[in-house]
C-alpha cells in the first residue's frame, strides 16, 4: 500500500472517530486545516515538484470529499433558506466549488500527479488562490451568517450527515487513487 493510500485510509478511519456531537461548522473548519496545509506545500517556492506531486495525490481527493459533502449538507440548507443573503452565500459557494472542480479536472488531464511543467505549476497557483479565498470567505462571512440564522441543534444535526457523506465520497476517491510509489520521505500526516 502506498503512503498516499495509507494516509487516505487513516483519514477515512478518523471520520468514524470525529465527534458528531458538535456543530458542522467546527468539523468543516477542521477539514479546512488539511487543505490549508497542503496548499502551503503546493505553492511553496522552495518545495520540490516531487513533493508537490505527492501532495496532489492527497489534496485532490480531500478537497473533492470535503466540497461535495459540504454541498450536500450545509449548502443545501442555505439554498432552502428564506433569507436572500443566506441563499446567495450558498449559491456563491457552489459556483466557487464548480470552478475548483473544473481546474482539478484540467490538472488531472495534464497529468499533474505524475509530470511537471510551468503550465501545471501556474494552474496549481490559480487553484490554490481560489480555494484559499473561498475558505477565507466561508470562515469570515458564510459560517458566522449560518450561525446567526440557524440554531446550534440544527447545525449539530448536519454533522452526522456531513461525516457520512465524507465517507461515501472518500471511498469513491480512494477507488480511483492509483497505487503510486511510496513517497513517505516527503509527506507528513498531521491529523
Ligand atoms: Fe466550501
Amino acid at each position: 500500500m502506498s503512503y498516499e493510500t495509507e494516509t487516505l485510509r487513516l483519514l477515512r478511519q478518523s471520520l468514524d472517530e470525529e465527534d458528531d456531537e458538535t456543530s458542522i461548522i467546527s468539523v468543516l473548519e477542521h477539514h479546512h486545516k488539511y487543505l490549508r496545509e497542503y496548499m502551503s506545500i503546493l505553492t511553496g517556492p522552495e518545495i520540490s515538484p516531487e513533493h508537490k506531486q505527492a501532495t496532489l495525490y492527497l489534496f485532490f481527493p480531500i478537497f473533492n470529499m470535503h466540497a461535495k459533502a459540504e454541498q450536500d449538507t450545509l449548502y443545501r440548507l442555505l439554498q432552502g433558506a428564506s433569507n436572500h443573503e443566506v441563499r446567495l452565500e450558498g449559491l456563491r459557494g457552489l459556483d466557487e466549488h464548480e470552478i475548483a472542480f473544473e481546474i482539478i479536472r484540467e490538472l488531472q488531464e495534464m497529468g499533474a500527479e505524475t509530470s511537471w511543467s510551468d503550465e501545471i505549476d501556474a494552474k496549481i497557483h490559480v487553484l490554490a488562490g481560489l480555494i484559499k479565498g473561498h475558505i477565507k470567505e466561508e470562515e469570515n462571512a458564510m459560517y458566522p451568517l449560518v450561525e446567526r440564522h440557524f440554531s446550534e441543534s440544527k447545525l449539530m444535526d448536519l454533522t452526522d450527515n456531513y461525516l457520512e457523506k465524507c465517507k461515501i465520497y472518500l471511498d469513491m476517491e480512494m477507488e480511483s487513487v492509483p497505487s503510486a510509489v511510496s513517497r513517505s520521505d516527503v509527506l507528513t500526516f498531521f491529523y
